[in-house]
């Protein structure tokens, strides 16, 4: 559920028409709305109930600092894989104690901010990051607390570029290695085992992959418990899916349901991590249409919004339900949506119809909220979009559009030249 609604013909964020915040910011834009950010973490905190759980917003779905500060403000934690989404939380005021910190290339200046900051935990994704951060926190007089990520080998049946959790994929410990990386975790002198994380991929649209993955780590649980180490924490990740199209992905009470079922008797924190299903129904993207170019096979309905804008639809093929701002009579027109950019992969929807529209129209991209703006760039030196709260009736800013002097911030011109 989300608050972007139609009434007369009329698209609104909350109280606010979506039209008005365009004729006053401009295009392309992108909307969240405040209510529907509260609802999904709320829907989320309630579906794991009583069961000890710490909810760590992925942050590299959206890192807009109002959006950081909303969950901050909450009380949620949050699940890094940079030293920058790290600097991004503490500065929106996420407790460092609450932050979980992942990926595969930590570099050393990192790692000694995150163990300065005291940080919950760090996802150890290899042998060597575990020396590597076991060796920065015996320079820096710590002991680094660490959650070995397990690749528990489980297809989550999602698009193979977003699947994380498969023995083919560059992501965490085999799960064949890692009991004896547990082991010469516990024996290192300046790390601490505190728990055990996976996490499979994203926009996965049945529990299935998520009970298999929490089986094999809960047995793993046990095996390290026998072996006297012991665990406080268990990350499943984030991953769930979202409705774009006409997925019917678990809502969050059928996913907790199943995860909790796995763990009933095993005292243990939940950690989760999710990104796409805070934030994704929870934002739009809005564009206007340009020009309709009648091709030799098919329309192109040209738009100010390109790839550098939203990149989901030419890297991993994803759907985006666009729809007019404003409905009005006629037929409809059905083309593809394609961006200004200099490359045939700049497209926001193929073969698509889209509704009575004529150029000058504003249309709403759908589910946006989620990689939009994170993945969006300056590619074609295009500044990049402007970000925009709704809450209730009113809007503000969360982030300027770029101008041209944004383009060439931080360029030199070499004294040679
Ligand atoms: N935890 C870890 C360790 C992750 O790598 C990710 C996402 C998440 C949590 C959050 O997953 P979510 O709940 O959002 O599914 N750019 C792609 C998605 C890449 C996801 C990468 N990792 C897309 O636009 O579909």
């Amino acid at each position: 559920m989300h608050h972007f609604q139609y009434q007369n013909n009329a698209l609104y964020c909350e109280d606010v028409p979506v039209a008005d915040i365009a004729a006053n910011l401009g295009t392309p834009l992108f909307i969240y709305s405040h209510a529907t950010l509260t609802r999904h973490f709320q829907a989320f905190d309630k579906a794991f109930g009583d069961v000890d759980h710490i909810i760590c917003y992925s942050a590299k779905a959206n890192t807009n600092g109002a959006i950081l500060k909303m969950f901050a403000d909450m009380g949620t934690g949050l699940d890094v894989v940079s030293g920058g989404e790290l600097h991004r939380g503490l500065k929106a005021g996420i407790p460092a104690n609450k932050i979980a910190y992942a990926g595969v290339g930590k570099t050393q200046d990192e790692i000694d901010l995150a163990l300065n900051s005291g940080i919950l935990m760090f996802n150890v994704e290899s042998f060597e990051e575990l020396q590597a951060i076991n060796a920065r926190a015996k320079a820096l007089g710590k002991k680094a607390p660490i959650s070995l990520r397990v690749n528990p080998n489980v297809d989550a049946k999602t698009h193979p570029y977003i699947s994380t959790g498969m023995k083919k994929n560059k992501f965490g410990i085999a799960k064949e290695a890692v009991v004896e990386a547990y082991k010469a975790a516990h024996e290192l002198d300046s790390t601490e085992v505190v728990g055990i994380d996976f996490h499979i991929g994203s926009q996965i649209t049945q529990v299935g992959p998520f009970v298999e993955a929490m089986e094999s780590v809960k047995s793993l649980a046990a095996e390290l418990k026998g072996m006297g180490i012991g665990i406080n924490y268990l990350d499943v990740g984030g991953g769930l899916g979202i409705n774009y199209d006409d997925e019917e992905p678990p809502e969050p009470d059928e996913y907790a349901k199943a995860i909790c079922k796995v763990i009933a008797d095993f005292p243990i924190t939940v950690v989760l991590e999710p990104g796409r299903a805070m934030v994704g129904n929870a934002g739009i993207m809005v564009t206007r249409f340009l020009y309709l170019k009648e091709g030799a096979t098919k329309n192109f309905i040209i738009v100010d919004a390109g790839m550098n804008d939203l990149i989901r639809p030419s890297i991993y093929g994803a759907f985006h339900l666009i729809q007019p701002v404003n409905k009005r009579e006629g037929d409809p027109l059905t083309g593809d949506v394609v961006g200004p950019i200099c490359e045939s992969t700049d497209f926001l929807a193929k073969d698509r119809e889209i509704g009575a529209v004529v150029p000058g129209d504003l249309l709403a991209v759908m589910s946006a909220g989620a990689y939009g703006f994170a993945m969006s760039s300056n590619y074609n030196s295009r500044p990049r979009a402007c970000e925009v709260m709704v809450k209730g009736n009113a809007f503000e800013v969360i982030r300027q559009r770029e101008n041209y002097e944004d383009l060439t911030r931080g360029e030199v011109i070499p004294t040679f030249l």
